[in-house]
């Protein structure tokens, strides 16, 4: 690869011209934000004696072999970004494969591949995966390693990449340090969890759209409130260094970079005139959770017409992108769930103050909009919660008007539990829901103009490694239906 291709400049020194005695891309490498003609690149360099910015180069091919090298370009990794790179390759061909590798100081990293978007007309069916909530102490990855083996053109991830807190007692495995709050500390959490194996191979092995939820910072924080009530300036500080962290490791484009104590992360990316994901933040500009946050009756305050989850400019972007859409799918890249669910069985109610059922008039305001704007099949994926559910979205008056898919962790919550009682509890109070199971593993995705299908993919096991995998349910949605259907 490099060496080949590379060997007249190495006589030109690089910047700082490093002599590494350990590896520095250990924390691997990844690729994301598809479009029909560009990809994100990324890597991190870590090395003990790095404090210097240094110049690194990438190469990107149309075969994995390296024989038709198609881009290549240089980037300088700099301290004030923790030594990330993020290299927005342009001119590619829609709908394609593609390898690429970095080099620094005369060491390659491993050879990652990637695939850019389809065309903007092309109807050519779709097969994503998404996934939320790898807490790292609670269960081993090995979702991923399964996933790897999928044919797949894209990875979704719905937020809590990493957990804040600080180690904690009989896990399978353990955080390296206390409840994180530096800059220092949030990139050193993500170095733990890329340090596994099946998370930076996946990786490896597709492009991945990212967002974020609420542990990627601290525990149901909601815009500029910390969850146990810290002075707001001190949260921001915090905020801000975790926004940071966040963007230095993922394979975001550059108009994502931290602004102060913000982060732009809500975007769009069309595949083709098939699908259009909405990539959605429901931190940043929400409002507090009503009601002290937890389980409850919906107080006055969740169905006060002050709460937002998207915040204004979030939701009529999300609004006039939906309504504008000519693709006949439209995918809400969304954290927390969108369904509103009562918990409590028999007689009373209770909702999660943290999910949208704590946000009612905006919930309302969507459905409505869903309702009468009639944007294109809108199908919600959602994180968050750490057990699978499937329901139909509807008005109040029963029309159906999309569907909501929430994926379950890839380990968050450790093994978990098969409660057949507790999915037809749920089914009786909520005439809306078609699916509960408290497992872990991930979703399957395989989009055509005719159908969304979803694969609930379960591993029986996390807390020990190696566990193998299966498929639990299946569901397919029309277009044109609005409606779940056992497939
Ligand atoms: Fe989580």
């Amino acid at each position: 690869m490099f060496r080949r291709q590379f060997l007249a400049s190495l006589a030109t020194p690089l910047l700082g011209a490093p002599r590494f005695t350990t590896d520095p891309f250990t924390q691997g490498i990844a690729s994301g934000d598809p479009l029909p003609d560009g990809i994100v690149l990324w890597t991190r360099l870590s090395s003990p004696q790095l404090n210097e910015s240094l110049e690194v180069e990438w190469i990107l091919a149309e075969d994995e072999g390296f024989k038709k090298i198609v881009k290549r370009g240089k980037e300088v990794a700099t301290p004030q970004f923790a030594h990330t790179v993020h290299a927005d390759v342009r001119g590619l061909k829609p709908a394609r494969w593609y390898w690429y590798q970095f080099r620094c100081g005369g060491v390659e990293s491993r050879i990652g591949r990637t695939r850019t978007a389809p065309a903007p007309n092309s109807q050519d069916p779709l097969r994503f995966a998404f996934a939320s909530c790898q807490n790292y102490e609670q269960g081993y990855f090995t979702a991923y390693e399964h996933m790897a083996k999928e044919d797949l053109h894209l990875i979704v991830h719905l937020g809590d990449y990493i957990y804040e807190g600080g180690p904690s007692a009989n896990r399978p495995r353990k955080h390296d340090s206390p409840e994180i709050q530096t800059l220092n500390d949030y990139r050193n959490r993500y170095a733990l969890y890329r340090g596994d194996k099946d998370l930076r191979r996946i990786h490896e092995l597709f492009p991945f759209v990212l967002t974020w939820d609420d542990h990627e910072v601290d525990n149901n924080y909601a815009n500029d409130k910390e969850e146990r009530g810290a002075p707001r300036d001190q949260f921001l500080e915090r905020r801000a260094n975790a926004y940071q962290a966040y963007y230095e490791h993922m394979p975001l484009r550059k108009s994502s970079l931290p602004r102060g104590t913000s982060l732009d992360l809500y975007r769009r990316l069309d595949y083709g005139k098939l699908a259009r994901f909405h990539v959605l933040d429901t931190r940043q500009y929400r409002s507090d959770q009503p009601c002290g946050d937890g389980r409850k009756p919906q107080c006055e305050a969740a169905l006060s017409a002050e709460q937002t989850m998207l915040g204004d400019a979030q939701e009529k972007w999300l609004m006039s992108g939906m309504k504008a859409a000519p693709q006949t799918w439209n995918i809400l890249a969304n954290q927390v769930m969108f369904a509103k669910i009562d918990a409590r069985p028999g007689e009373g109610a209770e909702y999660s103050m943290d999910q949208w059922s704590g946000y009612e008039v905006p919930r309302q305001k969507l459905i409505q909009f869903f309702d009468q704007a009639k944007p294109n099949n809108p199908v919600i994926i959602t994180g968050d919660i750490h057990s699978n559910w499937v329901s139909d979205i509807r008005t109040n008056s029963n029309a159906n008007v999309g569907v909501e898919f929430v994926g379950t962790s890839i380990s968050s919550g450790g093994d978990g539990i098969d409660l057949p009682f507790a999915e037809a509890n749920f089914k009786k109070e909520n005439p809306h829901l078609h699916y509960f199971l408290a497992k872990r593993g991930y979703v399957s995705c395989s989009v055509n103009i005719k159908e969304f299908k979803s694969e609930y993919r379960i591993v029986p096991t996390v807390t020990s490694p190696g566990s193998p995998i299966e498929t639990r349910a299946r569901f397919v949605v029309q277009a044109g239906t609005n409606r779940v259907e056992k497939a």
